[in-house]
């Protein structure tokens, strides 16, 4: 029960939650306008309109899955990447957007077409709970010599990303861990690192990696009790529209056989 009441919802754990006439709209709204709510859907949002999840001991129905992304997740990636960037991946779609061009529809035109990009829906796996999706995690073996690829025309704001790639080369890379916001605080973040190990495991490869900004204290308060350790660092370059200081921070982890 334990394990079930910390990968619920938040919402679902309230009990005599009332539907609102706010919840049942954003639950027939179609994908795109649902994406009004990203990383900050109203309380319950899609979630607790669901019966399955909303009946009396329906907690009990939670469950974790994981599970390789299909095409119909772009949307929740697109919103679960930005998540995890903090906006940086939206000020950056927001850039390659032609005239007449949403920066939505870039952020998913990429991530559903670029077959070759790390952020290509078909390297994320996906954490559902009770069939709703709560988080996604994708990574990659940076090869050795580190290559820029297409990632040599990004924005500078990427230059202390891209360096600390290089640094990292050899490992497997968490490119992206995230979890929407109603499921956080129960220890999905901890079982998405579980399974990323797993992948990286897989890759024969004695570390994985990944790059945190400072900024963002609750995740790299996680990582660090998941075992991570500093590698290295580099001054943080905000994006237009951004407050966040300080640095990015190379972690990296020995991966346990
Ligand atoms: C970072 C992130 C993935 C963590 O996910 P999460 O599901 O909240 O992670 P966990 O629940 O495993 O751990 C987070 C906290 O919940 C606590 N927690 C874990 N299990 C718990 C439980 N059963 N009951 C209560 N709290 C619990 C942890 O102790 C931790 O507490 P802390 O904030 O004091 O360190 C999530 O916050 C997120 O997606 N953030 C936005 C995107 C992002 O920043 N991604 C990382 C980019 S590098």
């Amino acid at each position: 029960m334990d394990e079930i009441r910390r990968l619920a919802p938040r919402s679902v754990l309230q009990p005599g939650g009332r539907e609102t006439s706010e919840e049942r709209q954003l639950q027939n709204a179609p994908a795109a306008a649902r994406l009004t709510y990203c990383g900050e859907r109203p309380k319950g949002g899609t979630l607790v309109a669901r019966p399955s999840v909303r009946r009396g001991g329906a907690t009990m129905n939670a469950n974790l899955r994981f599970r390789r992304a299909r095409e119909s997740d772009v949307l929740d990636l697109v919103c679960l990447i930005d998540s995890a960037s903090r906006g940086l991946a939206l000020w950056l779609w927001s850039t390659l957007r032609v005239p007449g061009q949403s920066t939505i529809e870039v952020g998913r035109h990429r991530i559903r077409m670029l077959s070759a990009s790390p952020l290509y829906y078909g390297a994320f796996t996906v954490a559902e709970i009770d069939g709703v999706i709560a988080g996604a995690l994708t990574g990659r073996l940076i090869p050795i010599p580190y290559e820029r690829g297409d990632s040599a025309d990004l924005p500078d704001v990427f230059a202390p990303l891209l360096e600390l790639e290089a640094v990292a080369a050899g490992s497997w890379y968490l490119t992206i861990v995230s979890v929407y916001p109603e499921f956080r605080g129960r220890g999905l973040g901890s079982a998405l690192l579980g399974k990323a190990e797993e992948i990286a495991r897989l890759a024969e490869v004695a570390q994985m990696s990944l790059i945190v900004e400072e900024a963002n204290a609750g995740a790299l308060r996680l990582y660090l009790r998941y075992g991570f350790e500093e590698w290295s660092r580099r001054p943080y370059i905000a994006f237009p529209g951004s407050k966040d200081e300080g640095d990015w921070i190379l972690l990296k982890k020995e991966i346990a056989r």
